[in-house]
């Protein structure tokens, strides 16, 4: 696992776009693992910003999301399709029917099975981006979850639910389900990394690196992968053992 300390936010996320940006123009047909959150909005900007100054081509790209709640529809304000058309889609040339996220209504179980025999059928996931929550869960995989675990139904966790309600206007109408690509789906992408920042993240990012490998800590389960880079501010890195 590689860990890269970024002074700041700013920096974080442009060290994380420019590898994207720098993987988009070297394989015009890339499979990208896309995230949601607080923590990717600058990188999709800066995501944006190349594509406006021409120096990346999204025609021929293919991206796969993480998750999507269940209970709120595609064109909700704060589903996960809403954002990621807002924040990247409906921003660059890429063409609608390489967009691709977890269906999260009806046959879940279905669902998610076809998720991740998509994947296989595009090559797999060339460079996969994970946010990490504040109980070490990536995507939607809270702990508790097996390494092996396909795309499919979570419950989400209080501490999630809590994280999460910012957005909302009550507590109270935040989904308490989702369909999340699972930590096996995740393992397979052929690069992974993985950007946090702030003090609430610094726990989470120290027992990924030197926790137990345990489903109590799902973040853990990277330390199996053997291309994996942390792209972290000096607050997230700030309990790092040294
Ligand atoms: P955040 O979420 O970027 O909004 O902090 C990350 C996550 O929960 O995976």
């Amino acid at each position: 696992m590689r860990i890269i300390i970024a002074k700041d936010y700013e920096d974080m996320s442009q060290k994380a776009a420019n590898i994207f940006n720098r993987e988009i123009t070297k394989k015009p047909n890339i499979v990208l693992g896309l995230a949601t959150g607080g923590t990717p909005e600058r990188f999709y900007e800066l995501l944006v910003q190349a594509y406006k100054n021409r120096l990346t081509d999204w025609s021929k790209v293919t991206t796969f999301n993480l998750d999507e709640y269940i209970g709120i529809t595609k064109t909700h304000k704060l589903s996960y399709h809403t954002y990621m058309k807002e924040k990247l889609f409906s921003k660059i040339n890429i063409a609608k029917e390489n967009i691709n996220l977890p269906n999260a209504q009806g046959d879940i179980t279905k669902n998610g099975q076809t998720y991740d025999q998509l994947i296989a059928k595009k090559g797999g996931i060339d460079i996969q981006l994970l946010g990490i929550g504040e109980n070490a869960h990536i995507a939607f995989n809270e702990p508790g979850s097996e390494q092996d675990a396909p795309t499919r139904e979570v419950t989400l966790t209080k501490s999630t639910i809590e994280a999460n309600s910012r957005y909302f206007d009550s507590i109270k109408d935040v989904p308490k389900t989702a369909i999340t690509m699972g930590i096996g789906s995740i393992l397979k992408a052929k690069k992974i990394i993985l950007i946090a920042e702030g003090i609430k993240k610094a726990e989470a990012i120290k027992n990924t690196i030197s926790g137990p490998i345990s489903e109590k800590i799902p973040s853990s389960f990277l330390r199996t992968h053997k291309d994996v880079t942390l792209i972290i501010d000096e607050k997230a890195a700030s309990l790092i053992e040294k």
